[in-house]
């Protein structure tokens, strides 16, 4: 049977995904579970003392959400334009400061390694089975080279 998907980097391009939210991506939360669980995290000095993001955020619903309620820095990024406009029109008609990338997990590593950027949080949902091995290979390299110290 012929396959009429439009695949990009290994993933189905033509279907924007659901619009959903997700309040486990909170970075309060987290921190949190992190707290209540007795794993040891790096507490902030200021509200606005951390970055966070959100790999292969969807329509950037909990991204966006998250960042309009933080005074931290946000950064995510996804595959499909249609997913980025989306997380940009809440980005824009909230005032945040989140940034939206529209880059593979791949073009989005050679940035934070150009960048040399670390993340106190990196957080994915409803990725990981999603995608192939290879660019499961390129979340663990990003965890592992752009994770700071005492992130999660
Ligand atoms: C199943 S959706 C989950 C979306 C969102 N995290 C959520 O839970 O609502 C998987 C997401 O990963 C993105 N994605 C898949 N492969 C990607 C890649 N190679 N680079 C960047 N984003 C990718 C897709 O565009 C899609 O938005």
């Amino acid at each position: 049977m012929q396959n009429n998907n439009i695949q990009s980097d290994g993933y189905a391009t033509e279907l924007e995904y659901v619009d959903d939210f997700n309040a486990a991506l909170n970075p309060l939360w987290i921190d949190f579970s992190l707290d209540i669980a007795g794993i040891q995290r790096r507490k902030r000095s200021a509200d606005s003392d951390f970055s966070y993001l959100e790999l292969g955020f969807g329509m950037g619903n909990s991204f966006t959400l998250h960042a309009s309620g933080s005074e931290g820095e946000f950064v995510g990024n996804d595959l499909i334009p249609a997913h980025c406009q989306h997380a940009l029109k809440f980005i824009t008609a909230s005032n945040s400061n989140a940034k939206a990338f529209k880059e593979s997990f791949k073009q989005f590593k050679e940035r934070c390694t150009l960048l040399n950027r670390k993340f106190d949080y990196i957080v994915l949902h409803g990725v990981w089975s999603w995608i192939s091995k290879e660019n499961q290979k390129v979340i663990a390299e990003i965890i592992e080279g752009f994770l700071a110290g005492g992130g999660r």
